[in-house]
């Protein structure tokens, strides 16, 4: 949430601040801006309500010169989104200017402090008292812009990174962290900074992951040094070399990059399972678990925290994990679980479940169940994020970078990395037979083929769509493991579309949600050949008996739901627990459609952010 890109080289600075923000939009887009040590020596700070595109057009008549800067593209928590707001903001005498990416809780108190020192505010955001504050710092104890930071983080309670520049100094970015990313990019002889490494693949693959509770100082001559915010004492730098490629970062001819991921399922699926299953499918390697293996047989349960999308993947994994290791799961928010006391012990096994791996509720639930003894465990897709620094132990799912808002890939490479885990656990509990691995693990390897396949239904779900397009509500039906799928679809359609949708088990409806079938409101109603499909078929005769039109998503073959459904989409027969990897994609597909129909910014929707790192 928010994006911060800062740069200090021989370059200019723009273009890449620029280019920075565009890859950082998805983390928040409505409002960005710029600010710039030019090469008079004056500051330059240039900001605009809006897409960076919006910003790039106020900018473009102006003083663009200057190799050292920070920008910022904005997602509104402390003031609406306007070109006042948005940052960086100056100090008061314009000799600072700061960017921030988190939330700052005693933001009241320290303004009214500064001001009663006569400061002055311009916006209405928590961040601008940062800024004042450490000017005031400097100014009333006379010290150096690193050492104000190092103060006034201190005094500031919150999330934060931060990047400041001086215009007095203009050899030197100063930067820190606390419970917001910050990664720092080590070029040939330049250094650049963001919120996760995608803005600075193209220039460098050596990165630097700035830890909680560190400032670290980037200097023109002396390079970069990092320090410990408390004690002072000097942290040694870590360089992490990067895998990912600037192709990843890219639409590749689709319209979207929503579309694009959604089509790259089978191969991002085929990197997920990549050397976890052998080729005859009698063999699972997870590393992370197996190095803890004790920790999974002895677990008393597993509690699964997450948000969104990640949460749906969790009821599945729940089911998956109950089914194959008998260990009994507990699927919590995490922005729940972290307020209401859990009761977690030494014993539990908890799994962070995260695409960003920054997900701030998620991140707080496992730092609380981890000081409560459980052993935690992290699957995420960001390498290198927070969570997976924060755990004991971990997967990645290694879909590739996820740019679209709205989940897609991550989901189904959550669902398989939880299915491959709890089949491993299983067996090594001795609970999954050598046979029963074996098919599933087979089916898995199985599943990129079968959504290609599904990818051949495309032209009749974007038809299906235009049917669709003007409808006010939508009813997500199915049970067992597809009623997560049945939340997963509703997701989808209303974040991207705007249109109102329910996910909802389809034999629950009958007790209140009936009420609302008649023909304006449209069912999915996921009804594969599972161990509840003929009480799924008479969930869909309820519905047509109450005049609801219903789109079935079916198994290959299906003749029963077909006479009784107005359309159908088939899907391919597979083990029954993998079943959400496959109904999963029509009704991204259905989404995406419907969005693009009603002309909505399908990567960006209005309000969201791809990356929540405030509460
Ligand atoms: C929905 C979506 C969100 C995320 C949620 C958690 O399409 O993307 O609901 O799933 O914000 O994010 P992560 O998985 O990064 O913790």
């Amino acid at each position: 949430m928010c994006g911060i890109v800062g740069y200090i080289g021989k370059r200019n600075a723009y273009q890449i601040l620029i280019q920075g923000l565009h890859r950082l939009e998805y983390r928040g887009y409505d409002s960005s801006g710029v600010a710039m040590i030019a090469e008079n020596g004056e500051m330059n700070i240039y900001k605009a309500k809006g897409k960076v595109d919006a910003l790039e057009h106020y900018a473009s008549n102006k003083d663009l010169s200057g190799n050292i800067g920070i920008a910022h593209t904005r997602w509104a928590t402390h003031g609406e989104p306007n070109d006042v707001n948005a940052h960086p903001h100056f100090s008061q005498s314009r000799n600072l200017a700061l960017v921030h990416n988190g939330t700052i809780e005693n933001y009241s108190v320290l303004k009214e402090a500064l001001s009663q020192q006569g400061y002055e505010f311009v916006s209405e955001t928590d961040t601008e008292v940062v800024v004042q504050l450490i000017e005031y710092i400097m100014q009333t104890n006379a010290c150096s812009l690193f050492e104000a930071v190092r103060e006034a983080a201190k005094q500031v309670v919150g999330a934060y990174a931060i990047a400041v520049i001086e215009k007095s100094n203009p050899d030197r970015i100063i930067a820190a962290r606390q419970s917001s990313p910050l990664v720092i990019g080590v070029g040939e002889d330049d250094f650049f900074l963001a919120s996760d490494a995608t803005p600075i693949i193209e220039y460098t693959n050596k990165v630097v992951y700035l830890n909680d509770g560190e400032i670290a100082v980037i200097d023109r001559t002396e390079g970069l040094n990092v320090y410990d915010i408390n004690s002072n004492d000097e942290s040694q730098i870590c360089i992490t070399e990067l895998k990912m490629s600037i192709e990843e970062l890219e639409k590749g001819g689709y319209p979207h990059f929503m579309l694009k991921e959604i089509f790259e399922q089978p191969k991002t699926l085929t990197d997920c399972i990549s050397g976890r299953i052998s080729a005859d499918g009698s063999q699972i390697v997870l590393s992370g678990v197996i190095e803890h293996k004790e920790k999974f047989l002895n677990a008393n349960r597993v509690i699964i925290v997450a948000c969104g999308t990640s949460w749906h993947a969790a009821l599945i994994g729940k089911h998956l994990i109950e089914d194959f290791c008998r260990i009994p799961v507990e699927v919590a928010y995490a922005s729940e679980f972290r307020y209401c006391n859990p009761v977690v012990r030494e014993g539990d096994v908890l799994i962070a479940l995260s695409q960003s791996g920054e997900t701030a509720d998620t991140l707080a639930a496992l730092e609380l169940a981890k000081s409560r003894g459980a052993f935690v465990f992290g699957i995420c897709n960001v390498i290198g994020s927070s969570i997976p620094r924060a755990t004991h132990s971990g997967c990645y799912i290694h879909v590739g970078p996820e740019i679209g808002v709205a989940s897609t890939k991550a989901f189904t490479g959550q669902v398989t990395v939880l299915a491959m885990m709890a089949l491993l656990v299983g067996q090594m509990k001795g609970l999954v037979s050598d046979e029963k691995l074996q098919k599933v693990a087979s089916d898995i390897r199985r599943v990129p083929a079968l959504i290609q396949k599904i990818f051949e239904m495309n032209d009749k779900i974007e038809n299906l769509a235009k049917i669709f397009t003007y409808a006010h509500n939508f009813l997500y039906l199915g049970r067992g493991y597809n009623f997560p799928s049945a939340l997963e679809g509703a997701l989808k359609l209303k974040e991207i579309s705007y249109i109102h949708a329910e996910g909802y088990p389809a034999a629950e409806m009958k007790h209140g949600t009936i009420a609302l079938i008649d023909n304006d409101m449209p069912s999915v109603v996921i009804a594969i050949k599972d161990n509840v499909y003929e009480k799924t078929v008479s969930n869909i005769q309820q519905v047509k008996a109450r005049g609801g039109k219903v789109v079935a998503i079916v198994t290959e073959g299906d003749e029963i739901v077909a006479s009784l459904a107005d359309y159908v989409l088939e899907v391919p027969e597979i083990s029954e627990c993998l079943t959400p990897l496959l109904t999963a994609i029509p009704m991204q597909l259905l989404a995406y459609y419907i969005a693009v129909n009603k002309g909505r910014n399908v990567d960006q929707p209005r309000n969201l952010a791809k990356s929540v790192t405030v509460e």
